[in-house]
């Protein structure tokens, strides 16, 4: 199982903070956002990692996360030239995963899960993971039948049939690939994790688990706060 943190993105909705620097080189208390989704990876044992980021800032990302030695592990690094989607870092990552399994997250979810055991458990197909949200427009939407088995997921519908957004932690089988292959670009001009995941979906091989602590995707002035707060009481009350 290989790791990719996609750290891309102009990050438009929080300028001006990301006028100058990436938005997952903003601080969350007392360390850079990507620490964050770093270590989720980190935790579940997985110690090849690949970082794709924007052309802008790929030095600082470099100079911050260096060649992984120092987190006991491998980082490699990818530029992503534009923002074409979160399913094109397969694509971007294709030699990196020279076939295996794949692990990714975004490199502004936060989580307080450890998903070592649905990370080391996984064999094939897709697994995701739902978290029930006030806002589900905001997210790509998942919807259960009775049994709680994944019957669609809709990228932030206007009119979400569910509360249960999918978080940024992908898991996918070595036909990830092949399956981003046959996608084509969403209205917004971008290839669509939740195209992708519906491909899984259709093909009766995705698994939705549940995230039971918090999560946040840090996209806004609010989430970023919050997580902020989140983090600070996490690390006071260690000491
Ligand atoms: O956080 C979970 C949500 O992430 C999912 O529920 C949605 O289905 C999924 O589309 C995504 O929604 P966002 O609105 O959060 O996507 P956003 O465009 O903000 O991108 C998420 C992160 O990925 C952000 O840190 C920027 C980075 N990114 C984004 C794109 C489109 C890239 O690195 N490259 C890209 O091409």
């Amino acid at each position: 199982m290989k790791g990719i943190i996609l750290a891309g993105g102009s990050g438009t909705r929080l300028r001006p903070l990301t006028s100058i620097t990436s938005k997952q080189l903003l601080p969350i208390y007392n360390k850079p956002m990507i620490f964050f989704p770093l270590q989720t990876l980190l935790n579940a044992g997985i110690r090849d990692v690949l970082i794709i980021v924007a052309p802008s800032n790929a030095g600082d990302f470099l100079k911050l996360l260096g060649s992984g030695k120092e987190f006991g592990c491998n980082f490699s690094y990818e530029i992503q030239d534009k923002p074409e989607g979160l399913a094109q870092a397969f694509l971007i990552g294709e030699n990196f995963l020279g076939g295996d399994a794949a692990t990714l997250v975004l490199g502004d979810n936060i989580f307080e899960d450890n998903f070592s055991e649905a990370i080391t458990t996984f064999k094939s197909g897709g697994r995701v993971f739902a978290k029930e949200v006030p806002d589900p427009e905001r997210f790509g939407v998942v919807t259960f039948d009775e049994n709680k088995r994944a019957i669609s997921i809709e990228e932030k519908p206007e009119h979400p049939k569910s509360n249960y957004a999918v978080t940024g932690l992908y898991i996918y089988d070595n036909t990830v690939v092949e399956k981003v292959k046959t996608l084509q670009p969403s209205s917004r001009g971008e290839l669509e994790i939740t195209d992708l995941n519906n491909v899984y979906l259709r093909e009766g091989t995705l698994d939705v688990a549940f995230v039971a602590g918090k999560w946040f995707d840090t996209g806004t002035f609010e989430s970023l706060y919050e997580a902020t707060q989140f983090v600070r009481e996490r690390e006071l009350a260690k000491t």
